[in-house]
């Protein structure tokens, strides 16, 4: 193949369910013209609460089912999966590039409180492995970091419950594991892909003047960076195109899916695979 049809090809994006959508948005904002394939393996989703062994392996399978279908670049949506089997996605693609959320989350709470004392939530495989920990304090050794893991809040946000006194009390309720030097972080990640929704309670929950990171825009970012330095960049004139893939449930991915995505969605839009 040459080089410019290379640029032609889709971007893979894969997540555990519909969590990565948030991310797909923000790909779709910074890459207008890029083809885009989304896979959520919401079969066995959660990861969230799955070995480590049982992540690796689902996510490998996810990722051979976009390799069939000729991706330029894979996007590793899920905080889990990020976590978890990175390296293993890497070796599996190679030599196509791999871009996970850790690293792009790390980076953007060091740049907005440098020096600062992070608190990140995520599920518990990821805190399990301290993965967002390791990237940040390789960015900045200042840099404290207490992590908590927060199961309930993913089927919160599938719920739609974002907002009001349910959401609020149960974030409440997580903080009380924590000390109280804690509680009062200079920043708040979302280690997880349902959490952008819940923005608005975190905001209220926490002091004001809290940064409330999340990774979805700085991976947009990285992959446009990484699409142009490896002149992949698509430069067809037409809107890229979106295929939507998910491994259980049309109609519960199209419903929970379109609230992550901020687009109305059918069952129609949504096609079953079997990994
Ligand atoms: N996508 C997962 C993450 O970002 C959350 C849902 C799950 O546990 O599978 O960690």
């Amino acid at each position: 193949m040459n080089a410019s049809d290379a640029r032609t090809l889709p971007i893979g994006v894969f997540d555990s369910g519909v969590g990565g959508l948030t991310v797909l948005k923000a790909l779709r904002d910074a890459l207008p013209r890029e083809d885009l394939i989304y896979l959520g393996d919401t079969a066995r989703l959660p990861y969230g609460t799955k070995s480590p062994a049982s992540i690796s392996r689902y996510a490998c399978q996810a990722t051979a089912q976009l390799q069939q279908k000729n991706i330029k670049l894979l996007v590793v949506a899920c905080n889990t999966a990020s976590a978890v089997a990175l390296d293993a996605l890497r070796e599996q693609m190679h030599p196509l590039p791999v871009i996970g959320v850790v690293e792009p989350g790390a980076t953007a709470a060091v740049e907005a409180r440098p020096a600062g004392k992070h608190l990140v939530l995520a599920t518990e495989a990821t805190v399990r492995l301290g993965a967002y920990r390791k990237a940040i304090l390789e960015k900045d050794p200042a840099a404290k970091i207490d992590e908590l893991a927060c199961e309930l809040l993913v089927s919160l946000a599938e719920e739609g419950w974002n907002g009001g006194a349910i959401a609020e009390a149960i974030v409440r309720r997580y903080l009380i594991e924590l000390d109280d030097a804690s509680r009062h972080p200079d920043s708040v990640i979302l280690g997880c892909t349902h959490f952008p929704l819940l923005r608005n309670t975190f905001a209220s929950v926490f002091d004001k003047g809290t940064s409330i990171v999340d990774s979805a825009s700085t991976t947009a970012a990285a992959a446009r960076e990484l699409l142009d330095s490896l002149s992949l960049t698509n430069d067809q004139d037409a809107p890229g195109t979106l295929r939507l893939l998910a491994t259980d449930g049309a109609t519960r991915f199209a419903r929970v899916g379109g609230q992550f995505l901020g687009q109305q969605l059918t069952y129609k839009d949504v096609t079953i695979v079997d990994l």
